[in-house]
């Protein structure tokens, strides 16, 4: 037999990119979560989704969880006769807070804990590149799957994690409309000068050292020159309220693609737009596990 008998339940959390200069390498796992229970069936495929994306993501075998957790058991050499897939989403969809890799990581996890002896045949560091490879950039598919602040690159085809243990309080301000990445990588020129190459380079290494031993130089740390400016055009609520956190001395940047903000702060809930969610959370340890 080579599948488990019963349901397998995964947790994984939203997470945020880019902190500002780290562009497609720094990310943060956060507190709020998406839950995956599945099981093998005799036959077919169902699919239950609850909460955000319900009666919006596809539920046939063009659903990104099933698509990730097929290539994984393409990868292991295994083909469940059928499959139900029951999804608690509280990851907004298009927000810049990581939902599609927290989908994907959480399938190929899923996919894992259903086969016996399945961590021998998928180790971490293959659901990494299998989840890089179907997402495309690794700065959020990391901190879903290792949790903590995780610096992301890829050397050759190779995706590759350092992950840090850090804390501090979070607030992330979303707004009602999503952006899709697309849209927001398109905003972003072909070229950048030296100049703003060489400030980002510094900003992204005092990044490092500002979340793990001096908050006092985040105000600093969060500057960017490649990625946030241009895309203001695709947000701009949200790149004026992060200006004017800024201003008052909140660290604060687009998370990921956005449009969320994001600021290293709490208690800051009155500057949320009307209109827009406002989630006071934590950096989480733990990614992507089995509960
Ligand atoms: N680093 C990516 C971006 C995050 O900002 O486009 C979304 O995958």
């Amino acid at each position: 037999m080579s599948f488990v008998d019963g349901q397998v339940r995964v947790r994984v959390p939203a997470t945020s990119a880019n902190l500002g200069p780290g562009f497609d390498s720094l990310g943060l796992a956060l507190t709020l979560f998406d839950e995956l229970a599945v099981e093998v069936t005799d036959s077919g495929l169902e699919i239950v989704v609850d909460g955000e994306g319900a009666g919006v993501v596809p539920t046939g075998e063009d659903n990104l969880l099933f698509q990730a957790m097929s290539a994984a058991f393409d990868l292991m050499g295994e083909t469940p006769p059928g499959l139900r897939l029951e999804c608690t989403n509280r990851i907004p969809h298009g927000r810049g807070l990581g939902s599609s890799s927290a989908a994907i990581v959480a399938a190929i996890v899923a996919a894992r804990a259903l086969i016996v002896g399945g961590e021998d045949r998928l180790d971490d560091a293959a659901v990494y590149q299998l989840a890089t490879d179907m997402e495309g950039h690794p700065d959020n598919v990391a901190p879903a799957l290792f949790g903590g602040f995780t610096i992301a690159w890829i050397s050759g085809a190779a995706a590759e994690v350092l992950r840090l243990e850090v804390n501090h309080d979070i607030t992330v301000f979303v707004p009602p409309e999503p952006v899709s990445t697309n849209v927001a990588r398109g905003l972003l020129p072909e070229t950048v000068s030296h100049a703003d190459a060489s400030a980002n380079s510094g900003r992204a290494a005092l990044m490092v050292a500002a979340l793990t031993q001096s908050p006092e130089n985040l105000i600093f740390a969060t500057e960017d020159r490649l990625h946030q400016s241009y895309r203001s055009a695709a947000m701009p609520d949200s790149y004026k309220l992060m200006q004017q956190l800024r201003v008052e001395g909140i660290p604060a940047v687009i998370s990921g693609a956005g449009p969320t903000v994001l600021a290293f702060a709490r208690g800051i809930s009155d500057w949320t737009p009307e209109g827009w969610a406002v989630h006071e959370l934590s950096i989480e340890s733990r990614g992507a596990h089995i509960f």
